[in-house]
Order: C-alpha cells, then structure tokens, then sequence
C-alpha cells in the first residue's frame, strides 16, 4: 500500500519525486534501521525491535559498557550473528544506483552494518559507526571482524578490552564525522529519509537542517515518523527505491540525460 500526503495517486507521487530528484539532483539520502530491515537485521523501535527485548541504557549506554562489556558483545550478537549472512538488499542497491546516476551524493546512515558500502555506494558517511571495525581500549589497535578473539569480551593481545566502533548511549558521535553529515544536509536540495524514526539526536536534527536551508523533504517508510516531510511514500524501502530509480531512468530515456 502507499500512502502520500498530497491527493496524488501512488504512481503520480513517484513520477513526481523522480522529476523533483532529476531536476534538482543534489540528493542527500538519511537512512536508519528501516532500510535493512529487508536483510533480516532488526530495526530498534518497530514492533518487536531491539529495544523492545533489551534496555539500550542497560546493554549499549557507555556507563554500561565500561561496567561489563560483556553485556554489549553479547547483544552484538543477537544484533547481527554472522556478518556474512546479511547482504545488502534492493533498498541499498537502489541507493547505489542513484549515486552511480549522479543524483544522490551521499547516504548518512545511523546503521553500523555496512551494508551501504557493500551494495556499491562510495559516500557513505556513518555517523554511528561501523560494527566491522573494533577497537582496542587500551593500545589503538585496531581489528577487523570477524578476526577477532573468540573469548567473551575479547581482549587486545596488550590484554585491553576490545570494543567495536560504534556510537554508544551516551557518547559523543566523532566530530568530525557529524560535521560532514551536517555539511551533507545543510547543503543539498532533496533529502531522502529512509528507514528511520528519526528521534535519535543529534540524527535526528538533519532533515531539520535540510528543510531550512530550502531542500525538499522525501519520506520512504512503513509508518510516518517525520510529519514534516514534503513527500511521505507509505512503503517498504526495498518496493520503494527501486520503484524510484525506474521512473527516474524513464525521464533520462525520454530526455537522454
Ligand atoms: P528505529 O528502529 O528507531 O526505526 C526504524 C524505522 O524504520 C521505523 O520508523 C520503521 O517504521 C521503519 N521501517 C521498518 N521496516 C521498514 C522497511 N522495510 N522499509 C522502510 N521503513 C521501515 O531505527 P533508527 O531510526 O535507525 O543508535 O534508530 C536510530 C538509532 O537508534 C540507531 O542508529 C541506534 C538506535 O538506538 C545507536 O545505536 C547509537
């Protein structure tokens, strides 16, 4: 089913956001937990989403971390068990092409399974960070999953505790990281929010920061979490994008653009 907000019918609302998107080009995609919802890694609020089974505070707050790390390895793996089994799905492919089409610039995600990089984007800014990459605490030393130790929580071979590189409740996100996803969103003309909620802070203030500077605000999700976007596709990322790029590439056909 989809939804608009306009008194458009679903075919005209993608024919229209695909005019808007070739027209204005300049596109900076948002994308949250939604988007890989479709490679099986589940989301955090929805219906029977992560929070829902465990507290965030508990298992992925800092303060909790530094307690007992173990507690965060192990969510870690009810989170995602075997990193080669997720792969990308038509949602990141779709978001791939699109930059490939120079129409999307750069995707900002708040996911840390890399699978934006995987299904072939090139900017990817991730402001949560990545959970591939982990971290020794101690010495810097840097491992790459999954060649970590198998013990619970792993250690460094200094013997300091491993954590991955992801940003936790109650920790700054990089600076300069965050800068260029605001650099991202204050400067583009569209903003594809994709699969988020949008409530996490400081991610959330982006598609904020894109509207006042004059960009257009389209929302891909199954339920409407941003009441202030332009466009509002009530649909599943992974129908949705792709449904996108083909009335996009119709337009470059008639055009040859
Ligand atoms: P949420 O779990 O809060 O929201 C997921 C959103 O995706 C919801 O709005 C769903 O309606 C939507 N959704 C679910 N399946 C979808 C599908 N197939 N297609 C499109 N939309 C779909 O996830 P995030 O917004 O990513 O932070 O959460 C933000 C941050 O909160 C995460 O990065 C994480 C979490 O705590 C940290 O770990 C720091």
């Amino acid at each position: 089913m989809i939804l608009v907000k306009r008194n458009v019918d679903a075919e005209a609302i993608y024919k229209e956001v695909a005019a808007l998107m070739v027209e204005r080009r300049q596109c900076v995609a948002l994308t949250g937990a939604g988007v890989s919802a479709e490679s099986g890694i589940p989301t955090f609020r929805s219906k029977g989403g992560l929070w829902e089974k465990y507290d965030p505070i508990e298992f992925a707050s800092i303060e909790a971390f530094r307690k007992d790390p173990s507690k965060y390895w192990s969510l870690r793996g009810e989170f995602i068990k075997d990193y080669d089994r997720y792969q990308p799905n038509k949602a990141h492919l779709a978001l791939a092409e699109l930059e490939k089409r120079g129409i999307v610039r750069c995707v900002i995600t708040q996911n840390i399974d890399g699978l934006h990089k995987k299904a072939g984007s090139k900017n990817v800014i991730e402001i949560h960070g990545n959970l591939m990459e982990i971290c020794c605490l101690t010495c810097g030393k840097e491992y790459k999953a999954p060649n970590i130790p198998e013990e619970m929580p792993p250690h460094c071979s200094c013997g300091g505790i491993l954590k991955p590189n992801t940003v936790l409740f109650g920790e700054e996100l990089p600076a300069d990281v965050f800068m260029k996803a605001k650099e991202a969103s204050a400067g583009c003309k569209i903003m594809l929010l994709v699969g988020t909620s949008a409530i996490v802070q400081p991610a959330a203030s982006l598609p904020y920061l894109a509207k006042q500077n004059g960009a257009k605000i389209i929302e891909i999700n199954i339920e409407n979490a941003f009441p202030d976007a332009d466009y509002f596709i009530m649909e599943k990322a992974g129908t949705a994008l792709p449904n996108v790029v083909g009335e996009i590439d119709k337009i470059r056909r008639v055009n040859l653009i």
